[in-house]
């Protein structure tokens, strides 16, 4: 089992919430399966860039005008996309860790998105409809937040996202857990819950057959 763990939170483990719910889904995860094979991308040690004009063409030209050939400055644009897409075709299961920023995903974990789920890296386009061209089956989203969340916030933006943008290229199956209330007083409480609760989802992960 391939598992891709892209984590966007820029503080040191020590301090960082949802690097520690990452942490302890992993060590259930390869406790259970000692055979998963994890490749972790932190982007603040490999930062996406943000997707320019030059990328935006290299992608998309070739679907508005089939048989476009992306020009020598287009197709440099596209070498981290092409590295990460790479990643995220060859894993069965994918993890983003994260914290909650302004309600919705940090602004690099979106850069992300924009660079990897482009066409003819991991989906393709056929007269508008979108065929997935990956073998991802899973998405985990593990995140943590300042406040408690309640079943739907409005103050989530990311759920909503993250399962709108993986459910376009085909990943229909996506569960998350959350450290939330992490700047309330019940931080410790919250915490203790979402720890079981990557456990749980852990064990689920662990019984997947590929
Ligand atoms: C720039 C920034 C924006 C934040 N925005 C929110 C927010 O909209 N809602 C929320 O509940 N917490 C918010 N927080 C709090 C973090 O989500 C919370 O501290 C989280 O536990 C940090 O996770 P980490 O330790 O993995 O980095 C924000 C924190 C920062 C630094």
């Amino acid at each position: 089992m391939n598992v891709l763990h892209v984590c966007a939170s820029p503080r040191p483990f020590q301090e960082s919430v949802s690097k520690q719910l990452a942490a302890a889904f992993f060590a259930k995860l390869t406790e259970l399966n000692p055979d998963i094979n994890v490749i972790n991308v932190d982007l603040y040690h490999s930062p996406p860039p943000f997707l320019n004009y030059e990328g935006y063409r290299a992608f998309w030209m070739p679907i508005k005008q089939p048989g476009y050939q992306p020009t020598a400055a287009e197709q440099k644009a596209t070498g981290y996309a092409v590295a990460q897409a790479q990643q995220f075709r060859d894993s069965d299961i994918i993890v983003l860790s994260m914290p909650l920023w302004n309600c919705g995903m940090p602004a690099i974990m979106k850069a992300w998105f924009e660079q990897v789920m482009v066409p003819n890296l991991v989906f393709t386009l056929e007269e508008g409809a979108v065929r997935p061209s990956h073998q991802v089956r899973k998405a985990i989203v593990l995140a943590s937040a300042g406040i408690v969340l309640k079943e739907g916030d409005p103050a989530d933006a990311l759920t909503p996202q993250v399962e709108a943008a993986m459910k376009y290229v085909g990943v229909t199956d996506i569960a998350s857990a959350w450290a939330d209330g992490q700047d309330t007083p019940q931080a410790e409480d919250r915490m203790l819950m979402a720890m079981e609760a990557v456990e749980d989802l852990a064990e689920e992960v662990a019984q997947m057959k590929f």
